[in-house]
């Protein structure tokens, strides 16, 4: 490809194409500390230009304030681009600081509406359940969710977080298009056994935190000392502390790659997740996350790289050596439950 335009992938099993790298749209409103509004929607309209179709947001990212912030765009495109949001991380009225996760038929139903009314759509492409409520059983969640497609609410289903065991049951009850979960070259424990499920059920596999939060591109090593006092990073083990400075270290042999390649660290991270479709044998369409336009084309230009058996090998013993669980609480995560 000689434009610059990415290629592109199947979302689920007879689903349709969608550029082979997607956006996260999160940080343009939450988590990640100062957002400029302009440089988000020029990043936006970049992403389009090079091919990027699938945008991926939630209803919790600031509390919608992510939905309403993508609106204008989806409008403006919607024939072009696949809107994926989620639902499961609800907002107590008697305390707004706090998450409940939420998978019952009553919730689901009111955050499907709203969604759709903060997204401005008739319809939304890709509905993911965010995270998994144990007290709920998975069949009855996707029976819910599956009754949304037949009502024209929402295209396709896609669940984040989950177990092998949870998709297949899941799978059962309705086709899942795509499972959402992290996966980076600090976080693999998803290769056991979710990557096999979703290889043989035709699952479309969306990386997410593709560049380990931003950790992997070099750009910041200690969140405390790097980060602003609101960024979301500084509570996660990996980030702070000497789990930061040990895990600093383990960025040298992408560097060597990415020297090779005259590419940058992050490129090369985002070129071993896209490899891993071959290596796995299923379509991969990760998602990193950017409010910069120049970032955006140093993201997808990642897709035009392949890495040598040699350098695989460089990388492979990296996420074994990581310091620090990926979240505080591994029960908010598949591995928790695996
Ligand atoms: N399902 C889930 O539970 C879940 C959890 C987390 C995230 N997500 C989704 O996945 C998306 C991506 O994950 P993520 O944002 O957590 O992590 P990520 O994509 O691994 O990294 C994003 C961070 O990297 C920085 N970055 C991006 N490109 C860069 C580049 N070329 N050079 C230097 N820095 C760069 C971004 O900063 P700038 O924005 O300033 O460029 C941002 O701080 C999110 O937007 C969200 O949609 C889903």
């Amino acid at each position: 490809m000689t434009n610059g335009m990415i290629g592109t992938a199947a979302l689920g099993e007879g689903g349709p194409e969608v550029g082979v790298q997607g956006l996260g749209c999160m940080g343009m409103s939450f988590a990640y500390g100062p957002t400029d509004a302009n440089a988000s929607r020029a990043t936006l309209e970049r992403a389009l230009e090079l091919g990027v179709t699938l945008y991926d947001t939630a209803d919790a990212y600031g509390a919608g304030e992510n939905e309403r912030f993508l609106a204008p765009f989806f409008k403006a495109h919607r024939d072009e681009v696949v809107v994926a949001t989620k639902f499961a991380l609800s907002i107590p009225p008697e305390d707004p600081t706090r998450r409940v996760i939420r998978n019952d038929a009553p919730y689901i139903r009111e955050a499907v509406e709203a969604s759709l009314k903060r997204l401005d759509v008739d319809v939304i492409d890709l509905y993911y359940m965010h995270r998994r409520d144990v007290n709920v059983p998975i069949e009855e969640t996707v029976g819910t969710m599956a009754e949304l497609v037949r009502e024209g609410k929402v295209k396709q289903l896609g669940l984040s977080e989950v177990t092998a065991g949870e998709l297949r049951a899941a799978h059962g009850v309705h086709p899942i298009a795509a499972v959402q979960s992290e996966w980076s070259l600090f976080s693999r424990d998803i290769e056991a056994k979710v990557v096999p499920a979703a290889r043989e059920l035709g699952v479309t596999l969306v990386p997410y935190s593709p560049l380990g939060r931003g950790f992997l591109t070099g750009s910041f090593a200690d969140a405390d000392q790097d980060l602003t006092a609101d960024d979301f990073r500084r509570q996660m083990p990996r980030f702070t502390g000497a789990n930061a400075t040990a895990n600093a270290a383990l960025l040298d042999p992408i560097r060597t790659v990415a020297e090779a390649h005259d590419a940058t660290p992050g490129q090369i991270a985002l070129a071993w997740v896209h490899q891993q479709a071959e290596l796995h044998n299923l379509p991969v369409i990760p998602i990193p996350g950017t409010r910069k336009p120049t970032r955006v084309e140093e993201n997808t230009a990642a897709t035009h790289i392949t890495l040598t058996q040699e350098e695989l090998a460089l990388l492979e013993p990296i996420a074994k050596k990581v310091a620090g669980t990926r979240y505080k609480d591994m029960a908010f995560t598949s591995a928790g439950r695996e």
